[in-house]
């Protein structure tokens, strides 16, 4: 059982060792497309991933500046109730929310909210607040939940009223950020809301969601701007890997160039070898043949010389024969 195992483990990494060896050859021939290929890759995963971090970084930064934004109000409004309307009601002013109209008097907290948002909705930052609840006022012209987030916001915010309802959607055309929280009654807020003479609800009880206070800030000029710096930066990579393929691209033509040039060389020099071993190849045959022209010439020479040495020979004979002949021819003479 161990042994199959270990079987199988060599022949999967027979298989990677030859997948990587195939890679290797492969990028071996073709190298400027597969640094393409690789490069182009890069720089989708680093852009794809870069572009959700610049979204998360969008959302992490818009939701801070809601809720610096938004308890800011409340710090506000909660500063305006104890140092100004608390102080100037016990001096006998009146604290209304149709103030306006009433000579002397001054906004009531909600009221004031509800202004400031509205002044501030004015501003170019385009940023909005919006106070509202599901119990509003008689007078209240825009009062309650007007739209989808409005309505969610309240149901999510009833049950946890602790936590911020957010949402990052397009408002009056353009993407922002909805941030809502909850706004809970207080000891110091239940009296005049269940005894106000027009109150449509008249037993809050402390730690009741009261309503809601919304802030709302577009954030398409914040995306615009980490966009174009997206894009900046994608400009100067690409132009960077581009240079780089580019450079990779001469260089290997270059080498391929020398490369051919040596073998070239290479050719030449076998070839001339080539050459260079038929003539040594001739020159040995011709030399042969001289030899065996020479070792001819020399038994033809021998057979003179013995030719030579036979017809000297009878000469001499001749010669002894003719003394001898002479030497009878006297001898007989006599
Ligand atoms: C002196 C009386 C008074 C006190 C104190 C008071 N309120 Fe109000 N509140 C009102 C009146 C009147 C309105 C209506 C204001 C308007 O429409 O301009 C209102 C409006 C609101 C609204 C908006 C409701 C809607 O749907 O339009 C909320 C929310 C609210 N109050 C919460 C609170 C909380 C929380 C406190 C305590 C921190 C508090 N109020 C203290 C009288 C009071």
């Amino acid at each position: 059982m161990k042994n199959k195992k270990s079987i199988g483990e060599w022949a999967l990494i027979q298989k990677f060792r030859l997948f990587i060896d195939k890679f290797l050859s492969l990028f071996e021939k073709r190298p400027i497309l597969l640094m393409t290929i690789i490069s182009i890759s890069g720089i989708v995963t680093i852009g794809f991933n870069m572009n959700q971090l610049t979204s998360r970084i969008i959302e992490t930064m818009a939701k801070g500046n809601a809720a610096l934004y938004s308890d800011t109000l409340k710090a506000f409004r909660t500063l305006y109730t104890r140092e100004v309307v608390e102080r100037l009601r016990s001096e006998g002013v009146e604290v209304t929310h149709d103030y306006q109209e009433k000579e002397g008097a001054i906004p009531l907290p909600a009221t004031f909210t509800m202004i400031l948002g509205k002044e501030v909705g004015n501003l170019p930052s385009g940023g909005k607040t919006r106070l509202y609840s599901e119990y509003p006022f008689p007078w209240t012209k825009d009062g309650g939940p007007r739209d989808d987030f409005e309505k969610k916001a309240l149901h999510f915010l009833k049950k946890n009223s602790e936590k911020p309802f957010i949402s990052i959607e397009k408002y009056g055309g353009r993407q922002s950020i909805r941030y809502a929280t909850a706004d809970i009654m207080r000891p110091s807020c239940i009296h005049c809301h269940n005894t106000h003479p027009q109150t449509p609800k008249n037993d809050w009880k402390k730690g009741d969601v009261r309503g809601i206070l919304e802030v709302i800030h577009p954030l398409d000029n914040f995306i615009i701007e980490t966009r174009a710096g997206l894009k900046q930066t994608f400009l100067l990579m690409g132009t960077i890997t581009c240079s780089g393929l580019a450079l990779l691209f001469l260089l290997t033509g270059r080498l391929r160039k020398r490369r051919m040039e040596l073998e070239d060389a290479l050719r030449l020099t076998e070839e001339e070898h080539i050459k260079t071993e038929s003539a040594l190849k001739n020159a040995e045959a011709s030399r042969a043949e001289t030899e065996k022209a020479l070792k001819q010439n020399e038994e033809s020479r021998k057979e003179l010389e013995r030719t030579n040495k036979f017809m000297v020979g009878r000469e001499l004979k001749m010669m002894e024969l003719k003394k001898e002949n002479k030497f009878l021819k006297t001898s007989l003479g006599k």
